[in-house]
């Protein structure tokens, strides 16, 4: 995709000088990178679908560094991109234009981490592997995974507030993150970085920062609540005969595995058919319409085992699931868990991916996969559907089994099971102008319809902001608005991204 497909303009940014390239390479001396074939991977992004033209990458060390970067260009006009490690899936990551790209790949120290409490703080650009890594040998985990975990930043992570594996678990990084330092527009640094659980003292201004996809200020540390390290992690992976049979499974998993459960996620047929064929990843049971991975994680392995057991005894014989297999050693977890981590990239090499990433009441999710597999017929090559589900946390009778996890629904049309987060994806060998207006704003309206949300957890970076009103009534845009503005007046930050300018189309259903 190129800005010219998206229509948008170059705002009026000043564009980098010979001055401003001095005066960078005086704040961050012998990090300022010009050499075009080396700025080619900053200025893509990882679907390689949006590509920007900037001139300059800069690669700071420091808070005082990025604090005198976007001093700089505040004074000068000149437009920033934040950049984690650059695997965000909505094009927030790279310039649309010539953005001066601002790296947080060498703002990678560990500050502290407390053995008992375990609580991590840390610069913005640690990699989120390396801090999982980090904090295992000490006996806990981090709240979060993904399957970008191997180049993901955390900043990038709080800064898109990814949702990813382990959020049936842990949550949104909204509860584990308990502390941000945030470099403001103007160079201004907001300390926020605390580590207290509880901090009532006025608005808690960390929350504008997480999920604000580099609009609203620089994050440079993260504090953050590490859970202790389970004793006992196990897995199992099921084949299921329909996407009711899906759903029951889930029902069944929160009743007999109810405080174990860690993850529950889900594949269709499609998916596997993908890993398989781009990837060599065979399927360790029968074929099946969907797939279901199951993980336990508590402190008696004998104990989990034996209640995984019990639990794939009474599906397999309810015939809930057709065929199932169970790991309880980290080798074979880990084949499990690579068939529904690695779908991603395996859609990537299928073709040009559309990717939606939808909040939808679970009992409707995958209708819309079904449905849209009807009406783009053979003009798509795959229409595929997988995706995050978790119990909601509170039980039948409204108490809360996780009180973390407060999400309880205030209104009247809550739905037994809740919502879901599904990523409806369809493949083409190439982009057709076409099929993108058979799906847009087909998916977007079918979504708003649910009262659903048209990003559950990837953000709208680049790709999605137009889409915004879909999903948000019109006086929170304004409100959004009214935020950027007063965090960012001359609009310098990550522009074009989250916000489109000018009127926002309220097609809310
Ligand atoms: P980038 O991609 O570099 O940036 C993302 C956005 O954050 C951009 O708008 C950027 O400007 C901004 N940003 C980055 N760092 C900072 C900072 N320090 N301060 C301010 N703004 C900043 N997402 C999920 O939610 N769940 C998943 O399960 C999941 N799985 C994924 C699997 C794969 C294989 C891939 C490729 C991506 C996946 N993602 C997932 C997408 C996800 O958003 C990112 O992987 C991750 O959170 C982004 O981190 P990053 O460091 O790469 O950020
Ligand atoms: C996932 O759940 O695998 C990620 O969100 C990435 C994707 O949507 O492909
Ligand atoms: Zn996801």
């Amino acid at each position: 995709l190129t800005p010219q497909r998206y229509a948008v303009q170059r705002l009026p940014f000043s564009a980098v000088s010979e001055q401003d390239l001095a005066a960078f390479e005086r704040i961050v001396p012998g990090r300022v990178v010009t050499d075009p074939d080396e700025l080619q991977a900053f200025n893509v992004d990882w679907l390689r679908m949006v590509r920007g033209s900037s001139k300059v990458l800069l690669r700071p060390r420091t808070t005082e560094e990025v604090s005198r970067i976007l001093r700089h260009c505040h004074e000068r006009n000149l437009a920033v991109n934040p950049q984690g490690g650059n695997t965000g899936m909505v094009g927030g990551s790279v310039p649309v234009f010539d953005e001066v790209i601002l790296s947080t790949a060498l703002m990678n120290q560990i500050i502290s981490f407390h053995g008992v409490s375990g609580i991590l703080v840390c610069q913005a650009g640690c990699v989120l592997e390396e801090l999982s890594q980090y904090v295992e040998a000490r006996d806990f985990i981090m709240p979060l995974d993904l399957g970008a975990k191997g180049s993901c930043h955390i900043g990038g992570n709080v800064a898109t507030n990814a949702g990813g594996l382990r959020f049936l678990r842990y949550g949104s990084l909204r509860g584990t993150v308990l502390g941000l330092e945030v470099v403001l527009v103007d160079g201004t640094v907001l300390d926020c970085l605390t580590t207290l659980r509880k901090d009532n003292t006025g608005y808690d201004l960390k929350q504008l920062f997480i999920g604000s996809e580099g609009t609203l200020g620089v994050i440079t540390t993260v504090s953050i609540l590490c859970p202790p390290k389970p004793k006992a992690v196990n897995v199992a992976f099921l084949g299921c005969p329909g996407f009711a049979e899906v759903l029951q499974t889930l029902s069944t998993c929160r009743g007999m595995l109810g405080e174990i459960l860690s993850a529950f996620e889900f594949m269709d047929a499609q998916c596997m058919k993908l890993v398989g064929q781009h990837l060599g990843l065979a399927s360790p049971v029968r074929d099946s319409p969907f797939y279901v991975l199951v993980e336990t994680a508590g402190s008696g392995a004998g104990h989990d085992a034996e209640k995984l057991g019990h639990f794939l005894e009474h599906v397999l014989g309810s015939g809930l699931v057709t065929d199932g297999t169970m790991a309880t050693d980290q080798r074979k977890a880990q084949t499990l868990w690579a068939l529904r981590e690695r779908i991603t990239e395996a859609l990537s090499c299928d073709g040009y991916v559309y990717k939606y990433d939808l909040s939808l009441p679970v009992e409707r999710l995958y209708d819309i996969v079904i449905d849209v597999r009807a009406r783009l017929g053979p003009n798509a090559k795959n229409v595929v559907g997988y995706g995050h589900l978790a119990p909601p946390p509170w039980d039948e009778q409204g108490s809360l089994q996780c009180p973390s996890l407060d999400q309880r629904p205030s209104g009247r049309q809550h739905c037994p099971l809740g919502d879901g987060n599904l990523h409806l994806n369809v493949t083409a060998e190439a982009f057709s102008a076409s099929l993108l207006s058979s799906l847009e704003p087909y998916v977007y309206a079918w979504t708003a319809e649910q009262r659903g949300s048209v990003s559950a957890e990837h953000g709208l970076g680049f790709k999605k902001k137009d889409v915004l009103g879909y999903s948000k009534p019109p006086a929170a845009v304004q409100l959004m608005r009214q935020l950027k503005a007063l965090l960012d007046p001359k609009g310098i930050l990550n522009p074009y991204k989250n916000l489109k300018n000018g009127p926002v189309s309220t097609s809310r259903g």
